[in-house]
């Protein structure tokens, strides 16, 4: 809800973090109303992850978080992911289906199942549709079009479909980011943004996908999901979270790594900046993903704003306990993971 979002974006302006990615649809639901396709909706946003409610923003719900996030000086960037993790609209909408027929909702955790008909022209009047509906919602610059996990849709395919969608987020005048897959396009325009999900000890694929989106006149976010993902568990003692990305992930897992030696060929210039993604499906409440995302966030912080050659993890750590000690007592919600002699 807003009223969870909103204490959220203080937390994030806290940390001098200045951009929240709200990634809107999934397989299992799609969570922001476009006026064109009340089904998406009506349809799509009942289901969630374990057979949980649904949910999904109102128009006005969406102008309320991209308010207050204005407030605090943090810009939205909302994601449609596409042409993959698209179960909730293909449930939705049967016409997007090539044989007319509503998919069935899913609410597990598979992923790389579903495609949009990616050589279809009903999908890209959807997709036109769709993006001109949430670049008139949005005032900050970007629009992601996801673009990860579209194993369903064979390669030149998804070519097809990321130039083919990235021409129309050009069209509504915003800039167009997307995960680091994208670079498999080679007609990006001029300025796209990836955003770097592979790990730290980038394999060859991931690193030539993100490679391709610079040498297009691009630049990357850097998210590798084995540092920057809240969402992995930070030890095996905690109950909620993923392992997926090579285990678990320390506070100095996230803290000891420097963006511009990821990839090579990648430096400084060319990084637009870092992101600690959340994914949500092991999580039920805002105080569930707040303790998980502290004290990583603070960790991200800091690779974000401070020059590499002044961080030092055995300097960051006196300095989060005693945030640690602000946080208690202002009622954020922390972990306090072993490994650290917290006071
Ligand atoms: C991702 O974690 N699938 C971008």
């Amino acid at each position: 809800p807003v009223a969870d979002v909103v204490p959220y974006l203080d937390r994030l302006a806290s940390l001098k973090i200045n951009v929240l990615h709200l990634h809107l649809t999934d397989d299992q639901g799609w969570r922001i109303a476009i006026d064109a396709y009340p089904e998406l909706t009506e349809v799509g946003g009942l289901t969630a992850v374990g057979g949980d409610p649904g949910g999904f923003y109102s128009k006005d719900d969406y102008r309320a978080i991209v308010a207050a996030a204005a407030e605090r000086h943090i810009t939205v960037v909302p994601e449609i992911d596409m042409p993959g993790h698209t179960n909730a609209a293909l449930v939705s909408l049967p016409e997007l289906n090539p044989d007319g027929a509503a998919a069935e909702p899913y609410t597990g955790t598979r992923v790389g199942f579903s495609t949009l008909d990616t050589r279809s022209e009903t999908t890209y009047r959807f997709v036109e549709t769709v993006l001109a509906e949430l670049a008139e919602l949005t005032p900050g610059p970007y629009l992601h079009i996801g673009g990860d996990e579209s194993h369903a849709t064979s390669p030149d395919d998804y070519a097809y479909f990321v130039t083919r969608a990235a021409a129309l987020v050009e069209g509504t005048g915003k800039t167009v980011v997307g995960w680091h897959q994208i670079g498999q396009s080679d007609a990006l325009p001029e300025g796209t943004v990836g955003q770097y999900w592979g790990y730290v000890e980038a394999p060859d694929a991931d690193a030539a996908d993100a490679r391709a989106i610079v040498a297009q006149g691009g630049r990357l976010i850097m998210s590798p999901a084995d540092v920057a993902y809240l969402d992995m568990k930070y030890d095996v003692t905690n109950p909620r979270g993923a392992m997926w990305a090579n285990g678990t992930t320390s506070v100095r897992d996230a803290y000891a790594w420097d963006p511009a030696t990821v990839l090579p060929g990648v430096g400084e210039a060319d990084i637009l900046g870092v992101e600690a993604p959340l994914w949500t499906e092991t999580f039920r409440t805002i105080d569930e993903v707040e303790e998980m995302a502290m004290p990583r966030l603070a960790a991200m912080a800091e690779v974000a704003w401070s020059a590499q050659e002044l961080r030092d993890y055995d300097d960051f750590v006196p300095r989060l306990m005693r945030l640690s000690l602000r946080w208690d007592a202002e009622g954020v919600r922390h972990l306090r993971p072993a490994g650290i002699p917290w006071p």
